[in-house]
């Protein structure tokens, strides 16, 4: 019974009924009393002029006292009914009692006023009066005017019934119109709702289904109203869900294989040390390779781990001046045991002040990232240059190499967790640019790569920390 109330469709025909009980009950309101007492008026009104027109005719009849031909000539005229009062005085004021002469003439139905307030009040005025009186259920209009100064009264009746009758019909037909409106907003209201409640269940079970971590059915309502706006941002959401599911899927079945190649390699290594016949430049030897394969190791746990922090959005930047000049600095003479075993030349060109706005520790792993690629991706005796600069308001550091280069078409999927070209050397894991593209985003900036065979260039973009700083300047300020 509750869930009954609670249903959309029962909400929606309570409002609707209400809304059509209230719009007729404003017509009712409005219409049928103004045209009750409109109607009354007009009729009360025709008989105040009526009875002043038959003043001189009833001052006749009064002298030849004619009253019977009288009233009915003038009932006739007036198609009212006609009564004449004879006067008496009593304690107190005067009376009217019975008519004299009538112009129904007694007839049974009509009853014969006595004491008539309206007839009363104009002999006290001595001028003509008109009101309403109510006599055995029935409503009636009357005027009165005293005749021969107040021997007679002179009263004209007549039943509203008529005019009440069209106000009856009137509201007969408003009723009516209620019931019928009613009945309507009912159907109406529970056709709407049931057509709305079907399509919001559709997208309920739509939404289970994705719950339920099945992306597989499109949600789909050809209604282009807002539930259909509904359903294309749970399609949207269903789609966008269903990449991340791949993504993670296709994340943790990379992660798991990366990490097994170098335990497995550790494994066979710690087997073969087990060999008692070893001897020892070959131990040597493997203790390197196993040294290597735990750097491999130490380095794709914290890939994996500033990843996992970059997607839950733990990982957080400062926003402090850094100096790209001396950053570049650091990472020729980080870098130069590596490109001297390598047999790079690794330059350090001369640059002007660069300082950038971000995160000190973050820009030198991006810079990392980047020398580490163009040392272990190109060939030997090849240079590498690092270079800082300011371009266009920004800060920037250029890491360039003379390598084969990276096709156009590949150049995005580099940024791709887990990609590497083919032919690439396997010591990588391919999370790097990943990661540098993603740190560079938090502050702000942008990873990008430009390419052509013989020339490869790397280049961060930061924003400039001076110019940042020029810009938060107060305005007005004096220099
Ligand atoms: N300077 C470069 N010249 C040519 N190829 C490059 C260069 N830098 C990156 N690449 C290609 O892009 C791929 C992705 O680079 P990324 O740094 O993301 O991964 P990786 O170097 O393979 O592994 P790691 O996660 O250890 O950095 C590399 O595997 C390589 O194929
Ligand atoms: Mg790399």
């Amino acid at each position: 019974m509750r869930r009954f109330f609670r249903s959309v469709g029962t909400r929606l025909s309570l409002a609707l009924l209400l809304v059509v009980a209230a719009a007729l009950g404003i017509v009712y309101l409005a219409v049928v009393p103004s045209l009750e007492s409109r109607l009354e008026n007009t009729r009360v009104a025709q008989l105040t002029v009526a009875t002043r027109r038959l003043v001189p005719e009833a001052s006749d009849a009064s002298d030849t006292g004619l009253w019977g031909e009288f009233v009915d000539t003038a009932a006739h005229d007036v198609d009212a009914r006609v009564m004449i009062f004879q006067t008496s005085s009593v304690p107190g004021g005067f009376s009217v009692g019975s008519p004299i002469a009538d112009s129904s003439g007694g007839r049974s139905s009509q009853t014969e006023p006595t004491n008539d307030p309206i007839a009363t009040r104009a002999l006290q005025s001595g001028d003509l009066e008109h009101g309403f009186v109510r006599e055995a259920e029935i409503r009636s209009a009357e005027a009165a005017v005293p005749i021969d100064r107040g021997a007679f009264v002179l009263l004209l009746r007549d039943s509203l019934e008529s005019q009440l009758g069209s106000v009856h019909l009137v509201q007969r037909r408003v009723l009516l119109s209620a019931g019928v409106g009613l009945v309507l907003a009912l159907l109406l209201g529970y056709g709407g709702a049931w057509i709305f409640a079907r399509r919001i269940r559709r997208l309920e079970r739509a939404a289970d289904r994705i719950a339920g971590g099945d992306f597989d059915e499109p949600v789909r309502d050809s209604g282009g109203d807002e539930l259909g706006d509904l359903a294309v941002a749970f399609e949207r959401m269903r789609v966008r869900l269903a990449q991340l599911d791949d993504a993670r899927r296709e994340f943790v079945a990379n992660a798991s294989h990366e990490l097994r190649t170098p335990l497995f390699s550790l494994a066979g290594f710690l087997e073969l040390l087990d060999d008692e016949d070893l001897d020892e430049p070959t131990k040597l030897e493997f203790l390197d390779s196993m040294r290597e394969q735990v750097g491999r190791l130490t380095k794709l746990a914290s890939d994996l781990l500033d990843l996992s922090r970059l997607d839950a959005g733990r990982l957080t930047v400062e926003r402090e001046p850094v100096d790209l000049r001396a950053l570049g600095e650091e990472l020729a003479e980080e870098f130069a045991p590596t490109a001297a075993a390598s047999g790079h030349e690794l330059e350090l060109e001369p640059a002007d002040a660069a300082v950038a706005l971000g995160d000190e520790l973050r820009t030198l792993q991006i810079g990392r990232i980047l020398v580490e690629n163009a040392l272990r991706h190109t060939p030997p005796g090849t240079p590498v240059r690092v270079r800082a600069l300011t371009r266009e308001g920004r800060a920037v550091l250029e890491v360039e190499d003379e390598g084969p280069g990276i096709p156009a078409e590949r150049q995005e999927q580099l940024f791709e967790r887990f990609f590497r070209l083919e032919g690439t050397r396997a010591s990588g894991s391919g999370l790097g640019l990943a990661i540098a593209r993603q740190l560079a985003q938090l502050m702000d900036g942008t990873v990008t790569v430009e390419s052509a065979p013989g020339r490869t260039v790397f280049t961060l973009e930061l924003h400039a920390a001076a110019r940042v700083e020029r810009e938060r300047e107060p305005a007005g300020t004096l220099d």
